[in-house]
């Protein structure tokens, strides 16, 4: 396995950075997943958290694949998992959309399929080269490759996506603020 955070990804994100700040405004990135009900408006909830407390401005959304949530609350499990450690999630389930790849810097997906739909779906090489995969930045959990979907699984799914998403986007938020 792959040293974390992954060189190249880093690497990326601090170009994202720096077009950014050289067009005066905040990053934009958006977080990825299958129904946009679980793992990505958690990861949402959590890097705005995390960029409030320390200060960064982002622009920040999230969105899925797959629509039959579109327009729902994150799932009720997912939110009180999230509440339990302060966070709220208010987001509103939606379908990524094709200008998100024009409009976004940073687009992170959470797992093998996520990633592959969004290379698919990416217009050209310029888009492709803002796909992530969140765990490139879990650096306390070296193991993990993927953000696993907890849709199906048990209340431990949802506190492991949690987990991986405060450790990815702790590690996000410095490469984020690191001064080259
Ligand atoms: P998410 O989890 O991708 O983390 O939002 C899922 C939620 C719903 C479904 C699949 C994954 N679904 O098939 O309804």
């Amino acid at each position: 396995m792959s040293e974390r955070p992954v060189e190249d990804s880093v690497k990326r994100v601090r170009e994202h950075v720096n077009v950014a700040r050289s067009e005066g405004r905040a990053l934009r990135i958006l977080f990825v997943c299958l129904g946009n009900i679980c793992r990505s408006p958690a990861a949402e909830g959590v890097m705005r958290e995390l960029s409030k407390k320390h200060n960064v401005e982002l622009e920040l959304d999230s969105a899925g694949f797959y629509g039959g949530h579109a327009g729902d609350l994150p799932d009720s499990r997912m939110r009180r998992a999230a509440a339990k450690r302060g966070l709220k999630l208010n987001h509103r389930s939606r379908t990524i959309r094709p200008s998100d790849f024009g409009y976004f810097d940073v687009i992170i997906g959470m797992d093998d399929n996520n990633i592959m739909s969004l290379r698919n779906a990416a217009p050209g090489v310029e888009e492709e080269e803002k796909i992530f995969r969140m765990t490139d930045f879990a650096t306390r959990h070296p193991d993990a490759y993927s953000v696993p979907d907890p849709y199906w699984e048990g209340a431990a799914g949802f506190e492991l996506v949690l987990d991986l998403l405060e450790d990815a986007c702790g590690t996000l938020l410095d490469v984020i603020n690191t001064k080259e």
